[in-house]
């Protein structure tokens, strides 16, 4: 066993010696090239308050929900609170793979008329920490293609696992199939282009572009996937933001994809959940791997081994989401965000802007042709004081684009709007 070493190699400041273990760090860390994205927007926005105490930042960088949980669901969750403290209410673990009646809500609600059952649902903490999870079922030896841009976690949980080589700027990580996604394309990738990987992340409507994808265009991506017998991944996060009839709002609209999909989705978005946390992952029984076998059988083991099962008081609250009342207020408040991503929208369209998204999703995804995102950033938050997301943060092929939330108090967004307009009004 390697003993405890007090080395001056380890030293934080000269006067105070720190003593190290003898435990190797997962090398794959160091490939990474900053902290996540998001706590790093975090922590230039905390630089920004310091230099200028008397600014009112508003954020329209992270996806986080602003508006409280419609009265019909917080009533529920607060009875499930309520009764953990009494014998009749308590109750201790659940079913690992989530309740019962959450996951047969769930089904009836949105996948019963495309042949999915609630057995194939797993209810969980949320669709992030579900990605984690399959990462560790699929582990290090697979091959991954993501859309260029995309949500981080994707690649930065394939390199903390070891699927990838180092970092070239630009490029993004060796190994990682980069699907480019412009606005040229409609931002669906040139798939003749891609060549076979085990598994492919695709997410629909898309973070950060907000671009749904069509009928046609995901039965282009079940065709690839099955013929080249690679698993999809499909990020459904944003789904209920679909106006579009054209736009499925679940992978599992396509024939075949139940042979080579993997849906998870999430009440973050949906519901204010973001700080509750419950979402949920679909795995299809007819989902083989090469050998035969099925991967529900994985998932399920790696659920009930990492997993316990998700809060209570959570379950109560998504199962409130999925009856009529509950639906119907969650419904309301996705058009709330809606209605903010078209006042953005409008706003950049005014001022000259190349605009997309907002329409199918709670995303506006901006260009700015020529510049980098994170001078577009910095440049949008010491004029404006206003937070937005650096595309380049999303992957190669976002640079040059800011990506602007629709989550925020309607003042805000409104005074967002303003400041946008009194500093670019004639710069385009
Ligand atoms: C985002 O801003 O992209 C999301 O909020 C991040 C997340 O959902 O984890």
């Amino acid at each position: 066993r390697p003993k405890l070493a007090v080395k001056t190699s380890c030293v934080a400041a000269p006067e105070k010696q720190q003593v190290c273990t003898g435990v190797r760090r997962n090398e794959n860390f160091g490939k990474l090239q900053a902290g996540y994205l998001f706590p790093e927007i975090a922590r230039r926005r905390r630089a920004h308050q310091e230099k200028h105490p008397d600014a009112r930042v508003i954020s329209l960088g992270i996806g986080d929900t602003t508006e409280p949980i419609p009265r019909f669901i917080a009533d529920a969750m607060q009875r499930a609170a309520a009764g953990l403290g009494t014998l009749e209410g308590y109750s201790g673990y659940g079913a690992e793979q989530g309740r019962g009646e959450v996951r047969e809500a769930l089904c009836e609600r949105f996948y019963a008329h495309v042949g999915r059952k609630a057995s194939e649902i797993f209810v969980s903490d949320g669709s992030k920490c579900d990605i984690g999870r399959l990462q560790m079922m699929f582990g290090a030896g697979v091959s991954v293609a993501v859309q260029d841009p995309s949500y981080p976690v994707y690649v930065d949980s394939s390199v903390i696992m070891g699927m990838t080589g180092g970092y070239q700027e630009g490029r993004g990580f060796g190994g990682i199939q980069y699907m480019p996604c412009r606005p040229e394309s409609d931002f669906f990738p040139d798939l003749r282009k891609v060549g076979r990987t085990d598994l492919i992340f695709f997410c629909s409507p898309n973070n950060p572009t907000g671009a749904a994808a069509t009928r046609a265009q995901l039965t282009e991506l079940v065709a690839h996937a099955r013929e080249r017998g690679s698993i999809l991944i499909y990020d459904a996060a944003y789904a209920l933001y679909i106006s579009d009839p054209d736009c499925p709002r679940t992978i599992f609209e396509i024939p075949g994809a139940e042979e080579c999909a993997i849906e998870t989705c999430s009440f973050s978005k949906y519901a204010g959940f973001t700080g509750v946390r419950l979402g949920w992952t679909v795995v299809p029984e007819a989902l083989r791997y090469a050998d035969g076998q099925p991967v529900i059988a994985d998932f399920n083991r790696i659920m009930t081994t990492v997993f316990n099962g998700a809060s209570v008081v959570a379950q109560a609250g998504g199962l409130a989401c999925l009856q009529e009342e509950g639906f119907k207020e969650m419904t309301e408040l996705v058009a709330f965000y809606k209605e903010n991503a078209e006042i953005l929208r409008r706003a950049f369209t005014e001022l000259g802007f190349s605009v997309y998204g907002g329409t199918n999703a709670p995303y506006v995804w901006v260009g700015f042709p020529g510049q980098a995102s994170w001078d577009v950033f910095a440049t949008i938050l010491e004029r404006c004081n206003l937070v937005t997301t650096p595309g380049s943060g999303f992957g190669p092929a976002g640079e040059g684009f800011v990506r602007a939330s629709a989550f925020g108090h309607r003042d805000d967004i409104l005074e967002a709007v303003e400041r946008l307009k009194r500093e670019f009004r004639g710069a385009k």
